[in-house]
């Protein structure tokens, strides 16, 4: 079958590496993709955005499968479009993306549902006196959301409740984030480790991917400003089997019935941002996609054809199949550019990217990447997911060895943090002792 990969991260770079092993892919387009996917693909200058240029694509180049990474084109309707057009696609509908494009709708479902989840409120300019007393029923911390996408920039923490008031207003007055800010969640805060949680869904069944962590802020120790994801590894010792089964019963369960009942099926990735508080595991976010840099991370432990997952999640059809995982473990380090996530520097030449050997387990994807001639340039701010996969490793070793990697690849002013998966040892030493 052929493939088209809607994209241009490292998660895209990841998902085409993985099937293009796939014994049933024969061609792989990546739209627009980046100098990494070049290797194993073709890249076509579409944007992900540019939803009438990619079925008119997927029907002029014999597309059996479209897949959709990041989340703006499926919360434009990407999904019902290839639909209308008799093509299969990964992802979900608009209807049932709105799990990450409406936070409020996130939140009255998973409340509507019984779901666990923070204590919240939603609220809009004519309920601004609403929000304050919410606002002052609240203990501290507390967080402030917008409704809508906002790149990364649309939930605030705030350690006070005038905090809270000024995230608010300036959401609902000053409009800071446009009309991603019209509506707006003020939640309790939960305190407890993150987890991310991949459900590949068919509408009525779903298979869980092994739990990988995200490392969100810029700095070493979870400090500094919130980015895309600076680093992952999986499987993540925080969610031992028990825990899994827990968030498979009384989240993802609930959550596909609950879309089932209401019209919009959910198939593609669920991506499950949670909490695992004393109370157990509760919903921070859904996204209706695969995470980023998580996926670097999850797909490589996948063992067996990952196409055929995806197109039975998209077909409807992943009754009996139970994918099996690689026991190994998994770690990716992103190399981001000086500045990153603020206005950050590009043109920068990358120098190392040979050094990576495939045998090892180590590979090296590209997210923010370009190419020049024979020279590959940065043109991101996170720029590369470089990864190791630990076959016969404990976490520990795997963690070592992408730091090696890491140190063999060099850019003016490349940053990245120096403790991905170090959270995860705590865990497994607590385990053995
Ligand atoms: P979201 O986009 O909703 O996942 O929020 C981004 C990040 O903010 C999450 O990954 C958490 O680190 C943090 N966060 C969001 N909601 C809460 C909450 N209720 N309590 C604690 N941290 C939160
Ligand atoms: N790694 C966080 C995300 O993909 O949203």
């Amino acid at each position: 079958m052929n493939i088209l990969i809607v994209g241009s991260g490292g998660r895209e770079h990841a998902l085409a590496w993985k099937l293009r092993q796939s014994t049933s892919v024969g061609k792989i387009y990546c739209a627009p993709g980046n100098a990494g996917m070049e290797s194993v693909g073709t890249t076509v200058p579409l944007k992900a955005t540019d939803l009438e240029g990619l079925v008119r694509f997927a029907q002029d180049h014999a597309v059996d499968l479209t897949v959709v990474g990041p989340e703006q084109p499926l919360v434009m309707g990407i999904a019902d479009m290839f639909h209308d057009h008799k093509l299969a696609v990964f992802g979900p509908t608009a209807a049932a993306a709105r799990l990450e494009g409406s936070k409020v709708f996130a939140k009255d479902f998973l409340y509507r549902h019984g779901i666990p989840t923070a204590r919240f409120g939603s609220f809009d300019a004519a309920s601004a006196r609403e929000a304050e007393a919410f606002i002052d029923g609240l203990s501290v911390p507390l967080v402030v959301k917008a409704d809508g996408l906002a790149a990364g920039k649309g939930v605030v923490i705030c350690q006070t409740k005038a905090e809270a008031r000024i995230a608010f207003r300036e959401m609902i007055e000053a409009r800071v984030l446009g009309a991603a800010g019209d509506k707006v969640v003020i939640e309790e805060f939960l305190a407890g480790e993150e987890a991310s949680v991949f459900a590949i869904c068919d509408g009525e069944r779903f298979v869980t991917l092994p739990c990988a962590q995200d490392h969100k802020r810029i700095l070493d120790g979870d400090r500094g400003k919130n980015t895309g994801g600076m680093g992952a590894y999986a499987p993540a010792p925080v969610m031992t089997p028990d825990l899994l089964h827990r968030v498979e019963r009384e989240i993802i369960h609930p959550t596909l019935e609950g879309m089932k009942n209401e019209g919009a099926p959910y198939r593609g990735c669920l991506y499950a941002g949670l909490m695992v508080t004393e109370d157990g595991p509760k919903v921070l976010e859904y996204n209706c996609r695969f995470g980023d840099p998580e996926t670097q991370v999850v797909i490589p432990l996948i063992d067996g054809d990952l196409a055929v997952l995806l197109s039975a999640s998209a077909s409807g059809s992943l009754e009996g199949l139970t994918p099996a995982f690689h026991e190994a473990s998994a770690v990716c380090v992103v190399m981001a550019s000086r500045g990153y996530p603020d206005a950050y520097e590009s043109g920068k030449i990358i120098r190392g990217l040979d050094s990576a050997e495939v045998e090892k387990g180590e590979i090296v994807f590209h997210a923010g990447t370009r190419r020049e001639g024979d020279t590959i340039i940065t043109a991101g701010g996170r720029v590369l997911g470089v990864t190791v996969v630990g076959y016969e490793h404990e976490l520990e070793a795997t963690i070592d060895a992408a730091y090696r990697l890491v140190h063999r690849i060099a850019f003016d002013g490349a940053y990245y943090r120096s403790d991905i998966g170090k959270k995860a040892l705590k865990h497994l030493r607590n385990r053995n002792s």
